[in-house]
């Protein structure tokens, strides 16, 4: 199985502050694609693999009521701290809940989440593609049942010539994310030759993806 299979090279990841996937500022194709979604303001979103990500506030500052899932305890109380907020910290079998006001965090592996038919939306950045193929398989129908029928997915997958270049983030081919998400839907494709990380690679394509859980 790929390293990145297993918590600890996540957690390794956090203890050593290899964060190369945390931006500094809310997502580019979150800012531009989530209001193409036509969610109420009150809308319930879920954010798996959430890290200590920007996009979490950018969409609480929508007026949603937030749920991310992160394995991390360094991430979910970094988050806060960042925010400058002071979560309740609950443990529990399967999850630890931080939680203040409208925003929680589950602190636990995404396999274990039940909450099925309980979301509006699904923000998927850096998720789908943080996982190698077996566990893609799993991951794509596990989040798709926690949304309400009709419930959207906005995604962004990345791809790039893989034989050259190993995850994560892992190049998720176009056909995959239509197999995970029958009837996705193209939103965006923008090509990246500058990026150093992926000069090896030829480049990266960035691929922005809806989709409705039917
Ligand atoms: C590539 S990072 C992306 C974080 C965030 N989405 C962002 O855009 O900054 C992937 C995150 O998923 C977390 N993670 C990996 N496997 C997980 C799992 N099975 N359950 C919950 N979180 C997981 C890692 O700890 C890491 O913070």
């Amino acid at each position: 199985m790929h390293p990145a299979a297993h918590p600890t090279f996540w957690h390794d990841r956090w203890t050593t502050g290899q964060l190369g996937f945390h931006e500094a500022k809310p997502n580019a194709h979150l800012v531009r694609w989530w209001p193409t979604l036509g969610l109420a303001a009150n809308a319930r979103v879920l954010v798996p693999l959430c890290g200590k990500s920007k996009d979490l506030a950018w969409l609480l500052a929508q007026g949603h009521t937030v749920v991310g899932v992160e394995l991390s305890p360094i991430a979910c109380a970094a988050f806060f701290a960042e925010q400058g907020l002071e979560p309740t910290r609950t443990e529990g079998p399967d999850f630890v809940t931080w939680s203040c006001g409208p925003i929680t965090l589950l602190q636990g592996d995404i396999f274990e989440l039940e909450l099925p038919g309980s979301f509006d939306a699904v923000w998927d950045r850096a998720a789908t593609i943080a996982l190698p193929p077996d566990l893609r398989a799993r991951y794509g129908p596990q989040v798709r049942r926690q949304l309400k029928q009709g419930g959207a997915l906005l995604i962004v997958s990345f791809v790039y010539d893989a034989t050259r270049r190993d995850g994560p983030p892992f190049s998720v081919p176009d056909v995959e994310i239509q197999a995970l998400h029958p009837g996705a839907t193209l939103l965006d494709r923008k090509h990246d030759n500058d990026d150093a990380r992926y000069k090896e690679a030829g480049g990266v394509t960035e691929v922005v993806w809806r989709a409705t859980r039917t």
